[in-house]
């Protein structure tokens, strides 16, 4: 991890819980989070993954580790894992729902069962954990961040699914803050554009295509992981006491940017024509 501008202890003594923690964007959060002092549950579907995570995590930061095997889709897996966690830690004081599934697919060859798998995962897998966890955030007068996209601020082709999916999330993420914000309970979310290494970007921007996609990004490149940590070190720390409801971007200027109607050199040609012109 390259040096944080946070103090190293900020988040020292919280336990965080983050769905799908042991890879891709949700290891960067979680090893984020433990950087400033949080122990780290996580729970996913993979025991090795999720293993090595941890064991890195413990070795790196030397906080207390917790891990269960669990899909999200699995409404009694997240109450159980949520209260091995309590058990086994203490307390719960920050959720992070990163699990998600993704794959490029037009709406007109999509499955109705590969629609509703992505809906399953990525929006109810995120009402699951929150509905599971609220009692022990009511206690720690905790915070969710839940971990959106920015492909449906437009239609983004092929990623009918996961719009919708994230759409949903969005909502969720602003309703239950208005819900929960009278127990004490912060909910925010985190928006990544395309962030470099990820499954995600192996799925969706393979090879040369990511490399065209850089050049649309405004600042030229992809995100890395430890950004999107940082993201979530800043909305999990008091510096955002007073910050509930709100889905933080954070993707390089990726979404509101579109690539030019005409290129450059084209316009600078009909610049200089038109100056030569007289009046
Ligand atoms: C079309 C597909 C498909 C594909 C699966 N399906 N893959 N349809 N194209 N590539 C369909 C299947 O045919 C099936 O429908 C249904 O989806 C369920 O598929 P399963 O393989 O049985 O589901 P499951 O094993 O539960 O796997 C879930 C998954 C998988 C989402 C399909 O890809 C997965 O586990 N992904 C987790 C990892 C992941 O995706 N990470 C990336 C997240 S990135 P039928 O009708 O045949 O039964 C991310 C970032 C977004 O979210 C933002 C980027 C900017």
């Amino acid at each position: 991890m390259t040096i944080s501008p946070f103090k190293a202890d900020i988040l020292k003594g919280k336990v965080a819980f983050i769905t799908g923690g042991g890879s891709g964007i949700n290891f960067g959060i979680a090893q984020a989070l433990a950087a400033h002092g949080a122990d780290i549950a996580m729970m996913g579907r993979r025991e090795e993954v999720l293993k090595n995570a941890c064991d890195e995590i413990k070795s790196k930061y030397s906080v207390r580790t917790f891990y269960k095997t669990g899909d999200v889709r699995d409404a009694d897996m997240c109450a159980a894992a949520l209260k091995a966690t309590n058990e086994t830690l203490g307390h719960l004081d920050i959720l992070v729902n990163g699990a998600a599934g993704n794959f490029l697919a037009p709406p007109e060859l999509l499955s109705p069962n590969g629609f509703k798998t992505v809906i399953d995962i990525d929006l109810n897998g995120t009402f699951n954990m929150c509905r599971y966890a609220y009692e022990y955030l009511k206690q720690s007068k905790g915070v969710i961040i839940n971990i959106s996209a920015n492909l449906h601020y437009v239609g983004t082709l092929f990623q009918s699914h996961v719009s919708a999916a994230k759409a949903g999330v969005d909502a969720l993420t602003l309703n239950l803050a208005a819900e929960w914000g009278h127990d004490g309970i912060r909910v925010c979310g985190i928006a990544p554009g395309p962030i470099g290494d990820t499954e995600g970007m192996k799925r969706l921007a393979p090879g040369e295509v990511g490399e065209k996609l850089k050049r649309a990004i405004p600042l030229g490149r992809f995100g890395t992981t430890e950004e999107i940590g940082m993201a979530a070190v800043f909305l999990t720390s008091s510096a955002a006491a007073y910050i509930t409801g709100e889905t933080l971007v954070v993707d390089g200027g990726h979404w509101f940017a579109k690539p030019p109607m005409v290129p450059r050199e084209v316009v600078e040609k009909m610049m200089q024509a038109s100056a030569k012109k007289p009046s």
